[in-house]
């Protein structure tokens, strides 16, 4: 059960999404949204691991109440997990509401808010057991991905890979934006983001190279849908897109 119900005013309200849906046991995501400007709406998604009756959120995504009573069916709000610096608008509300456990790097990118109890590092063991972390060690800021490892294996990350399918969750604005911002409907590295997070003479490519030998099958990001199968395959031919290119 949530530890208070009285800091809710203080959080920003949940944006339009999607009910939670099972992507595989013990596997579950929110197709939600983020207003990022005027007229700008994206889509945004969260993750939920459940580890017995423990869930961990990765990438977390305020609901509404109908939502939010879907997820406490699930289990208990235990930990949330940053893996992206530019993510972290709705952490404050799941670790003051449920009493969570943060994991983050100490450097906390965009939102300093709420502060970590557990640093992200490369090493560090997740709270979920059968996940790894992996660590991007070129990047300006810190940025992870997880490894869930199990039905083939599903790679979720934040910003670095996205895996787009459609353009549901965007406003009519934000339709004609992405794609000129590089972002297309595909499995993609996010130019944007590759572009922040390069050192200057620096490449980001050792680290995609050593994320291409973790074994999975399946790809979700905070950004777009599933990719259900081949996932690795088209990491590769992302990689090869955005570095050869
Ligand atoms: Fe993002």
């Amino acid at each position: 059960m949530p530890k208070s119900g009285s800091v809710e005013v203080h959080h920003p309200a949940a944006q339009r999404h999607d009910p939670i849906e099972e992507l595989f046991e013990d596997v579950f995501w929110v197709h939600g949204s983020m207003r990022v400007g005027p007229g700008m709406r994206i889509n945004r998604n969260m993750v939920v691991l459940r580890d017995g009756n423990d869930l961990t959120l990765i990438s977390p995504v305020r609901l509404n109440q109908e939502g939010e009573a879907a997820l406490n069916a699930l289990g208990t709000v235990k930990h949330v997990v940053r893996i992206g610096p530019a993510h972290g608008y709705d952490d404050r509300y799941y670790v003051e509401h449920y009493g969570a456990e943060f994991w983050r790097h100490r450097i906390g990118g965009r939102y300093l808010i709420p502060k970590v109890t557990k640093e992200l590092a490369g090493g560090v063991k997740l709270p979920v057991k059968g996940t790894e972390l992996f660590a991007f060690e070129e990047t300006k800021f810190p940025e992870f991905a997880i490894l869930v490892e199990r039905d083939g294996g599903l790679l979720i990350t934040c910003d670095s890979l996205q895996n787009w399918v459609n353009r549901r969750h965007c406003s009519l604005l934000a339709r004609i934006v992405i794609p000129f911002i590089g972002i297309k409907l595909n499995t993609g590295i996010s130019p944007i983001w590759k572009k922040a997070m390069t050192r200057e003479g620096g490449s980001l490519r050792p680290d995609f190279e050593r994320l291409l030998e973790l074994e999975f099958d399946h790809l979700i990001a905070a950004h777009g849908a599933l990719c259900r199968g081949s996932a690795k395959e088209r990491v590769r031919e992302a990689v090869d897109r955005a570095f050869d290119g």
